[in-house]
């Protein structure tokens, strides 16, 4: 599927009358002249595969047809001779598939001409928060200017229109996991192979980005996790700055972004090569749960229904153990949930109680974390959910105990 039916679909949604403008956003500011890495608003990505600042999408349906715009900034031979080239609106036409390319100073006056001309009800702008107290995102920024210069207009929220269509995947989009799956199982190996008591667990973490960027991943899908030992018990510890002690483990989330689709995954490995008997014991309990997970996993329920198979596996793996008293406890040891989609974000959109179905990617990631003794282990594959069942998409990352000590010996 091209980024034109992701926009088809979204066509298909929404009412007639009604202005769709998405903003990639702008660069933030963090210091003196410097930037924060630009990162371009998803729901602009996956409606015009583009990802370039300040650009910015405009639809209009009607009844008849919509009519849709692209507007970019006007290449600049001065800005392209200290920052590099600036697309040309013959390939974001090529890359989007949008014909009306204009430059980004006339995106006013084009939104002005649709309110003058047109009987618009309805304005769709992104305008997702993540924590109340966060600064507004661009998005929001300029939703609250349009309110506040059209305020007779219904405004609606792009994020939540996207979230059906964003959560089922396209065959490009899975094709780009997978790819964005194996550069990370490629990473895991030449960790494996370097890995050894005395390195601190930045280099591993070094060693892993080292290999996703000469496979092709242009950053990491999310900050690597890289903690050994009892920093292996916090559950996005990103420090990553300890030595790594003999008989420790150490557990590693990470993952490759490839062409802006994530792959996310944990695998927990001994640091000498050897699980100790206990090590083994724990981790063989987080592999049942990650298996009972994916054994599980089809369409039509959700990731709660999943969440509660890998609470009992827990809960009567560790009652057994006599670590705790009753099922209900399992809390102590394990204290997130078991899946989450993937896709264009590592924590991809989604709305609670969402079904799964065919063409959905998510996590499968129980963990264990024993504080007293230095424990965690969480082991992470990504799902795709088949009409059927699942295929696990990282099938190929070493995680049977035996498996793991055979490539490191
Ligand atoms: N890497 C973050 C997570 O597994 O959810
Ligand atoms: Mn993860
Ligand atoms: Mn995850």
């Amino acid at each position: 599927m091209s980024f034109a039916e992701h926009r088809e679909k979204l066509y298909q949604t929404i009412a007639e009358n009604t202005l769709v403008i998405s903003y990639a956003g702008v660069p933030i500011h963090s210091n003196e002249d410097d930037y924060y890495d630009f990162a371009v608003n998803s729901q602009f990505f996956y409606l015009t595969g583009l990802e370039r600042e300040n650009t910015a999408f405009l639809a209009y349906k009607a009844a008849e047809k919509t009519q849709e715009f692209l507007f970019i900034e006007e290449p600049d031979p001065q800005s392209e001779r200290w920052t590099g080239k600036m697309p040309t609106k013959e390939e974001v036409q090529q890359i989007s598939g949008i014909r009306n390319v204009r430059y980004t100073n006339s995106l006013d006056a084009a939104i002005s001409r649709f309110m003058g001309r047109f009987r618009v009800e309805q304005a769709y702008f992104d305008m997702y928060r993540c924590q109340m107290n966060d600064l507004p995102d661009y998005n929001l920024v300029m939703a609250e200017r349009f309110r506040q210069a059209y305020p007779q207009v219904v405004l609606k929220d792009l994020h939540t229109a996207c979230a059906p269509l964003r959560e089922r995947k396209d065959a490009q989009e899975i094709a780009r996991i997978r790819k964005a799956v194996d550069i990370t199982r490629q990473g895991l190996e030449f960790v494996m192979k370097n890995l050894k008591p005395g390195m601190l667990e930045y280099q591993v973490q070094a060693d892993f980005e080292y290999t996703c960027r000469r496979l092709g991943a242009k950053r990491q899908a999310f900050p690597t996790i890289a903690g050994s030992g009892i920093n292996g018990c916090m559950m996005h510890y990103g420090t990553n700055h300890c030595e790594i002690r003999d008989g420790s483990l150490i557990l590693l989330d990470l993952g490759a972004e490839y062409e802006n689709y994530c792959s996310d995954i944990t695998r927990t490995y001994p640091a000498n090569g050897k699980f100790s008997p206990r090590q083994r014991e724990i981790y063989e309990l987080v592999l049942k749960a990650n298996e009972a997970v994916a054994a599980a996993a089809r369409p039509d329920i959700t990731t709660k229904d999943l969440n509660d198979i890998a609470c009992r596996v827990f809960g009567e793996g560790l009652v057994a153990m006599g670590m705790i008293q009753s099922v209900s406890e399992v809390g102590k040891y394990y204290m997130h949930s078991v899946s989450h989609p993937i896709g264009i974000d590592v924590h991809d959109i989604t709305l609670a109680g969402d079904v799964l179905q065919p063409g959905w990617v998510i996590s499968d990631e129980p963990g264990l974390y024993i504080d007293e003794e230095a424990i965690g282990i969480r082991i992470e594959d990504d799902l795709l959910i088949t009409e059927d069942g699942c295929e696990v998409l990282s099938k190929d990352i070493l995680k049977d105990p035996d498996a793991i000590e055979a490539f490191m010996a």
